[in-house]
């Protein structure tokens, strides 16, 4: 196997001119030659040496080829065709759902994810979310701390993941809100653990986030998260029912991400000065899916103020013919 050899202090350059050249032999490892002290920058075979000396490597060194969980997992053939395709990781957790037929094989597939993922420690079977307060349904099949800390659009949040959800289909609408909001009054009405209100926060450094919860274990990692954000001066946590505690007149902007916050609309638009935006999520029909916007303007219209739509954009399916939506709108 063809490699170039260099002084350890050029490496790093020549590696990526190499790269760069589409030279680079990606299947092999940089080794250090114990004899001569040179660093072995392995290439394709095809490489034309050029300026550069070239060698055939005594002993090369490979990158172990990517594993699937079916390669690993001790379970028979006719099983791991029903192998799930994917699984979502939270900092230190994998979250896996499993097909029924699958359900007496959860702890192999437990162990064989966690070899799969060295630096995970535990994995959860999922079985749904439900209720008001979005509590997961879920089973430690391999490991045991279910407690994490989530990397996500540099920001943090710490988690329990049996006692919380945390969706990740609304990436591309947590980064839209992240590059909102500066210099801003928000009130983010279900802020859960800060999914919206922390990367705000961070990202635009609003003059002050109301970040509502009413289920007093997110409310407590949305405290933890403040804190490991180091958002306290722009952040402040409000523990209770928006509907009993959403300020009145104050917003620049109001988030109103929850599935059913149209119950809920009429104190999101009271929260609005004149002139701010609304950020109203629904989950709706595709055969109905002008519905929300109705619901924004008869809820404004009943406190006399008018709205202009901005936009509505759909940020992902959430059941068969059902998008969870969001609307932006300007309330006068
Ligand atoms: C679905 S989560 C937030 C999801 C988040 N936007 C995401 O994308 O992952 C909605 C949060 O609203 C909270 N919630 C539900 N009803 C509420 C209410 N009436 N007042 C305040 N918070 C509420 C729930 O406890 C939950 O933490």
């Amino acid at each position: 196997m063809k490699a170039v050899p260099v002084r350890i202090e050029e490496a790093e350059n020549v590696r990526q001119k190499l790269l760069l050249d589409g030279a680079l032999d990606k299947t092999r490892k940089l080794v250090k030659n114990k004899k001569n002290g040179f660093v072995e920058i392995p290439v394709k075979e095809s490489f034309a040496a050029g300026d550069f000396t070239l060698i055939e490597q005594e002993k090369p060194e490979y990158y172990s080829p990517k594993k699937t969980l079916a390669d690993i997992v001790d379970i028979p053939a006719y099983e791991k065709k029903l192998l799930p395709s994917g699984w979502q990781i939270l900092g230190a957790i994998i979250i896996v759902s499993l097909r029924k037929e699958l359900e007496n094989r959860k702890y192999e597939i437990g162990k064989a994810l966690l070899s799969l993922y060295p630096r995970c420690r535990t994995v959860l079977l999922d079985r749904g979310i439900s209720g008001k307060t979005r509590q997961p349904s879920r089973e430690i099949i391999a490991g045991e701390n279910t407690e994490t800390i989530h990397r996500e659009n540099g920001c943090l949040f710490k988690l329990d993941a049996m006692r919380i959800m945390y969706s990740q289909g609304n990436l591309a609408e947590k980064k839209r809100m992240s590059k909102l909001g500066r210099g801003e009054t928000v009130v983010d009405m279900f802020a859960g653990i800060g999914y919206f209100s922390i990367p705000m926060a961070v990202h635009s450094r609003p003059k002050k986030i109301f970040a509502i919860e009413i289920n007093p274990v997110a409310f407590d990692y949305l405290k933890e998260n403040i804190r490991l954000n180091k958002v306290g001066d722009i952040i402040e946590p409000v523990s209770g029912d928006c509907a009993m505690v959403t300020p009145r007149g104050i917003a620049d902007r109001v988030l109103m991400g929850y599935l059913d916050a149209y119950e809920y609309l009429e104190h999101g638009i009271r929260a609005l000065l004149p002139g701010g935006i609304l950020h109203y999520h629904e989950a709706v029909p595709e055969t109905i899916e002008s519905r929300p916007v109705g619901r924004i303007i008869e809820a404004a219209n009943m406190q006399g103020r008018y709205v202009e739509i901005i936009k509505m954009r759909r940020i992902k399916k959430y059941s068969p013919g059902v998008w969870h939506v969001v609307v932006d709108a300007r309330v006068d």
